[in-house]
């Protein structure tokens, strides 16, 4: 049997693995450095690729001189349009990279040097003369932009629009009205390892190492671009450090890495460089909302109307669904909600951490508080005023709904009774101080996915499913699942997950990783059970199997409207000398359905919010008009939150049991931690001040 220092706190009993805190299966490897990343992969022969990014906002490549770079010792080859091997249409248009002379925006990568080594590469880049014709370009979005319009869907497969009622009549006779905007700056998602791929042809098989958030559907965009078949290809993704969205899709470095590993002949590494990835890997787009609630005396609210425009790309519509949680929310019967986007020459926006949800109800939620102080009303209260008996969009009955639980749990926890209403009431020599809350809402969404269980004659169990551990511990809770299923201890289930060589399983995403292949996992180590249990004497050599499926049952459409919910508080200081805005203190409270790990659930939860602390006071990209692209393109402009700037930030959960959803009855935490939460910074800051800031983020300039 193992110890508990392989398998970290492993529960003894039976039955007992699923909610419990048990550490992350690969914490030691990556504490010493063990865990391999795909750039780490160091095959014989291994060549190095750095590409060259268009100087230019829109237009074509006139010619590369590539000779000054071949001259450099090291650099094996320069591929462009011109020499890159020719590939099928790729579905996403992002990644059809040295295919033609077009430039759709500035970054778009233009030339690939494949050198012996990463600085021969590099200096390789440096030395291509790139010639361009250029075009006007027009990379600003404003809410009056002729090129804005309502399109058929926002992501998601959300309508783009949806009118209940008269929405505009209802506002208007309103006895209390709050018409308000606000605007969300384009954010970067900035994972710890920006992406990486190596890629080598052995014979006609393709073997790919990827930062990515899921390979099954990189092995079946590499299959129909490279007219390989997918069984001829391996893409494997062991270890990725983050993606939030922009490693959920391919991205071009995988395309590359193949490119030139095809042409070469030779294993081949790109890995990007952090200031390539604003223009390549997505961005989550900038958002500008007009929000209008109209409410009677009582605080009921009377008309709703969120309208959102948003920016996209000249190669691909990207449509931030962020008016979507206004449908969600709220009781009432007169609403509009509606998104219009402008294409752009700018680069492809993309999804990122809780798309839609987490600039919506940064506007809503700001709007719900200036809708209370119109009021004179508490925002708890308000909210619990307005709470629905069913989805107000669809109709649909909640399989679960504890929005109101955690507003309560968390008033509690946090002392909200203590607070004074009345803005600018507390001071603290220079520093004004505020509190403020907020709610937050993320839907349960859940895929199909494979998986197989395998009993071993030596007692232990091997489980595979080709999910993928982005940092979220899902290797971990997986094996949680396992167990529990398979009525066995923690520490006797080895989990095989990050390859396509394992049964195929949907990327992790949409906080519906765990659902998703933990259901599969659940069912065939259920069907293993069940085997077992039939089996009498020694196992056969090779043990007994068993093989899930939960397509079908997975993807079905519910009756009912599945979403998480939480409650998210802030303390700030906000320094009238500097203006200088600090959060003393956050603290959530979510109802998701099951908890499976309180320890990694915790991370999770904690790790959004600390990214909604990012988004209200930090973060933020500004398009430069002139040049045709982001100004902040490392960390050192673009301002993540840092140990100092994160307080004390506590996560709590209220148990859900909902037999809607799936087998463990989880919904999924990856991301509603970071949604509402730059509300409740912001309306901290209201409270604080008594002034309404409503563009993010809430920097000293702004705020002095
Ligand atoms: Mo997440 S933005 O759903 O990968």
């Amino acid at each position: 049997m193992a110890t508990t220092a392989d398998t970290g706190i492993a529960p003894a009993d039976p039955g007992s693995a699923v909610g419990a805190p048990a550490e992350r299966r690969e914490g030691r490897q990556k504490v010493t450095g063990r865990a391999r990343y795909a750039a780490e992969h160091h095959l014989p022969g291994r060549a190095h690729a750095w590409p060259v990014a268009a100087s230019v906002a829109r237009g074509r490549v006139r010619s590369v001189d590539a000779s000054a770079a071949l001259d450099l010792p090291g650099v094996i080859d320069v591929l462009t349009h011109g020499n890159a091997p020719r590939l099928a249409a790729p579905d996403d248009p992002v990644l059809a990279v040295l295919q033609d002379d077009r430039v759709p925006h500035r970054g778009w990568f233009v030339a690939l040097v494949v050198g012996e080594t990463l600085e021969a590469a590099r200096a390789g880049a440096a030395a291509v003369r790139v010639a361009y014709e250029t075009e006007e370009h027009d990379v600003t979005l404003d809410a009056g932009h002729p090129g804005a319009h309502v399109p058929e869907e926002a992501n998601g497969g959300h309508p783009a629009r949806r009118e209940q009622g008269d929405p505009e009549g209802a506002f208007a006779a309103s006895a209390v009205r709050v018409d308000t905007g606000y605007r969300v700056p384009p954010l970067h998602n900035h994972p710890m390892e920006p992406h990486s791929s190596t890629a080598h042809w052995d014979g006609d098989r393709l073997v790919v190492h990827t930062s990515s958030q899921g390979t099954t559907p990189v092995r079946t965009t590499l299959a129909a671009m490279f007219e390989v078949p997918e069984e001829r290809i391996t893409v494997t993704a062991e270890h990725v450090g983050g993606g939030f969205g922009s490693k959920g899709t391919p991205r071009p470095d995988v395309v590359l890495a193949v490119m030139a590993a095809r042409h070469t002949g030779r294993p081949v590494t790109v890995a990007l460089h952090r200031r390539m990835l604003p223009s390549v890997v997505g961005h989550r787009a900038p958002t500008l909302h007009r929000v209008r609630l109209g409410a009677g005396e009582d605080g009921r609210l009377t008309g709703v109307l969120h309208e959102v425009v948003t920016h996209t790309s000249r190669i691909k519509e990207f449509v931030e669904q962020a008016a979507v949680p206004a449908r969600v929310m709220y009781a009432v019967t007169d609403s509009l909600t509606e998104h219009r986007v402008a294409p752009l020459d700018v680069p492809t926006p993309s999804w990122m951490r809780a798309p839609g949800e987490a600039p919506g109800m940064y506007a809503l939620e700001s709007a719900m508080d200036e809708l209370a102080e119109a009021l004179d009303m508490d925002p708890i209260e308000l909210r619990i005023a307005n709470e629905p008996d069913t989805e107000p969009d669809s109709g649909k009955p909640f399989s679960s709904r504890h929005l109101v639980e955690c507003l309560r749990e968390g008033a509690r926890r946090f002392g909200w009774s203590r607070r004074d209403p009345r803005p600018r009431s507390r001071r603290e020599g220079p520093l004004l101080v505020g509190t403020g809350v907020a709610a937050a809402t993320y839907p349960v969404l859940v895929s199909p996915s494979t998986a197989s269980a395998h009993a071993l004659p030596d007692g232990s169990f091997a489980v595979r499913v080709n999910a993928t551990d982005i940092g979220t511990g899902a290797r971990t809770v997986l094996a949680q699942i396992a167990a529990d299923a398979l009525g066995v201890p923690l520490d006797r289930v080895r989990i095989e997950i990050g390859s396509t060589e394992l049964p195929a399983a949907p990327l992790a995403g949409g906080s519906s990783g765990s659902a998703s292949w933990g259901w599969s996992v659940h069912d065939a180590c259920t069907r293993l059970t069940a085997r077992l249990a039939g089996h009498t004497g020694p196992l056969p050599e090779g043990g007994l199997s068993a093989r899930a499926d939960t397509t079908g049952t997975a993807d079905a459409d519910s009756p009912y409207a599945r979403h998480a919910f939480g409650a998210h508080f802030a303390e700030v200081a906000v320094d009238t000398v500097t203006g200088e805005t600090r959060v003393r203190r956050m603290l959530g409270v979510f109802a998701a359905g099951r908890i499976l790990n309180a320890r990694t659930a915790r991370s999770q939860l904690i790790g959004g919010m600390t990214m909604g602390l990012g988004m209200a006071l930090t973060e933020g990209s500004t398009m430069d008009a002139a040049f045709g692209d982001f100004a902040e393109s490392d960390l050192a402009a673009y301002h993540v939150p840092v140990h100092a700037d994160v307080p004390d930030v506590e996560a709590h959960w209220i148990d859900e049991d909902d037999p809607h959803l799936n087998p463990m009855g989880s919904k999924g935490v990856g991301e509603i931690g970071i949604v509402g939460s730059a509300a409740a910074v912001g309306n901290a800051v209201h409270h604080a001040t008594g002034v309404r800031f409503r563009e993010l983020p809430l920097t000293p300039d702004r705020v002095l």
